[in-house]
């Protein structure tokens, strides 16, 4: 698939087929981001790679943390993505190395999805508030005073790809100045 392909095919995908992704596929495609752009080299990206044990422990987490929904279905939905995978960010003591680092991550994610993609692989970010919850930083091994998770990320073969959601035209976004 060429560049200008992935760009403009890639869609996040919500469903997937139960097939698991090969380890060494997932590598290749998590590898991608390792050449992501980020300021000072500071390479901030972290991958925790969730594993059958964990993944049930987090749709728990997921589901008691669903209020008032059926607990079995708030499950179902975390148990039905193939794969997990976390990304953490190193916090830096500067601010603005922060940023600079959370916006690396970002494009390392981006590239990840597109290199996914580009293989057949379908990915959803999800920054549901449940990533964020103690428990699941236990359970992803990360140290919240060193890393902050940025999201996880559901990786499968797609079952059904949604319809592209429309975007603004570009007039609407841009400005010239003189
Ligand atoms: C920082 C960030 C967080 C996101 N979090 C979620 C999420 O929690 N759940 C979700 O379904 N999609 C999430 N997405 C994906 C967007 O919803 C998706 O990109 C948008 O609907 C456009 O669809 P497309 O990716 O198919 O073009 C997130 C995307 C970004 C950049």
């Amino acid at each position: 698939m060429n560049i200008e392909d992935a760009i403009f095919s890639r869609r996040t995908i919500h469903r997937f087929k139960p097939e698991v992704i090969e380890p060494g596929l997932l590598d290749e495609i998590l590898a991608a981001g390792l050449w992501a752009q980020n300021h000072r080299l500071t390479q901030p990206w972290r991958f925790t790679v969730v594993g059958p044990e964990t993944h049930r422990a987090l749709a728990g987490v997921y589901a008691a943390f669903k209020p008032g929904s059926n607990r079995d279905a708030a499950a179902e939905k975390i148990l039905s993505k193939p794969l997990l995978v976390a990304v953490s960010v190193t916090l830096a003591q500067d601010a603005q190395q922060r940023r600079e680092d959370y916006a690396a991550a970002c494009c390392a994610v981006q590239i990840i999805q597109l290199m996914a993609w580009s293989r057949g692989v379908g990915m959803q970010w999800s920054t549901s508030p449940f990533t964020r919850l103690p428990e699941t930083y236990d359970l992803l091994h990360c140290n919240p005073e060193k890393e902050e998770v940025i999201g996880i990320l559901f990786f499968g073969y797609p079952a059904e790809v949604p319809a592209p959601p429309s975007r603004k035209p570009l007039h609407e976004v841009m400005r010239r100045v003189p």
